[in-house]
């Protein structure tokens, strides 16, 4: 695997949170709280990233993801290009890595990378300059730092540690680079327990997840949880005809009130979005007064800012 630390042990690409220390995920949840801004008050702004160019590589649909490492980049006082790989050279025949040497020539300093394939983002960092970072906006089915971060800091925004919690994580994980991030994160915060509620043909290999416990019924995973994350079924990612279709999936797996009602009273509700409403979660819970799916959207501005604020002080460092 590609390191992603600099020589000095400092954070330089952002492509896993597997082997994040606890001090250095508080760090970042707390650089970005610094950020988060209530609706209706003006935007946080900065110019810590004047001067540097911040280039979006985008190879797979994304909107949420891309326009707020934008809004991110952009709040922090950087250039921002956006690529959509389908349109760009790529189709041409022009490979990923001759891409990124043209954008290193117009000495693009951040490169955020989304691609279906697992490991492109690693691969791109261990082909650029010394002083560039890379930072997976999702990869393949395997991880999604940025996404992790932020489902966190929601998590504790409402909840305050992690200590006491269980979360539960319902629908298809075994193609969720979302789920992977957010237990990583919330197991090295020292979660109390994690729940991963799925139908067998959606649940990962025994060998994954390693601590969470497993659940085939939503009635039983979800009962008495503090936080109910729900995912979508990720159809691009396979051709499994074995999986229950919408109306189906919605009978055995959807959220509905009566089943968040077996939650606790307080639990909150989340999903990283896009929904599928009447699949996997009724439109009454995911626009009730449990969800906080708006503040995750919220928070993934100011995570992004605080990534790319850390990992860019050396770049930023250089030139002034
Ligand atoms: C997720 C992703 O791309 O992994 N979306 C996101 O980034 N918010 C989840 C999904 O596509 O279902």
């Amino acid at each position: 695997m590609t390191d992603q630390r600099r020589a000095n042990g400092s954070l330089r690409h952002l492509l896993t949170l597997e082997g994040l220390s606890r001090d250095e995920l508080e760090t970042l949840l707390e650089r970005a709280q610094h950020y988060v801004r209530r609706r209706g008050e003006v935007a946080p702004r900065s110019d810590v990233l004047a001067g540097l160019t911040v280039a979006n590589l985008f190879t797979e649909p994304s909107t949420r993801t891309r326009v707020s490492f934008e809004l991110a980049a952009k709040r922090l006082g950087a250039d921002v290009v956006n690529l959509e790989m389908q349109l760009s050279s790529r189709v041409k025949g022009e490979s990923m890595l001759d891409t990124i040497y043209t954008l290193e020539s117009l000495h693009v300093d951040v490169f955020v990378v989304r691609d279906a394939e697992a490991g492109v983002p690693a691969l791109v960092a261990s082909h650029v300059g010394p002083e560039v970072s890379v930072l997976s906006a999702g990869e393949a089915h395997l991880s999604h730092p940025t996404q992790g971060l932020l489902d966190t800091l929601t998590i504790l925004q409402h909840k305050r540690h992690c200590d006491q919690l269980s979360v539960a994580i319902v629908g298809d994980i075994l193609h969720s680079r979302v789920a992977r991030s957010a237990c990583q994160a919330l197991q090295t915060l020292g979660v109390k327990e994690l729940r991963l509620v799925a139908p067998p043909v959606l649940m990962p290999p025994a060998g994954e997840f390693a601590g969470c416990s497993r659940f085939e019924s939503i009635e039983r995973g979800i009962a008495d949880a503090d936080v109910v994350m729900m995912l979508r079924i990720q159809r691009e990612r396979f051709a499994d005809t074995a999986i229950p279709t919408g109306d189906e999936y919605f009978r055995r797996f959807g959220l509905t009130p009566a089943r968040l009602a077996l939650a606790k009273p307080n639990a909150i509700v989340m999903h990283p979005q896009p929904m599928n409403r009447g699949v996997e979660i009724d439109s009454a819970v995911a626009d009730g007064p449990q969800s906080v799916i708006r503040d995750q959207v919220a928070n993934g501005v100011a995570v992004r800012m605080a990534v790319l604020e850390t990992l860019s002080a050396r770049a930023v460092g250089r030139r002034s």
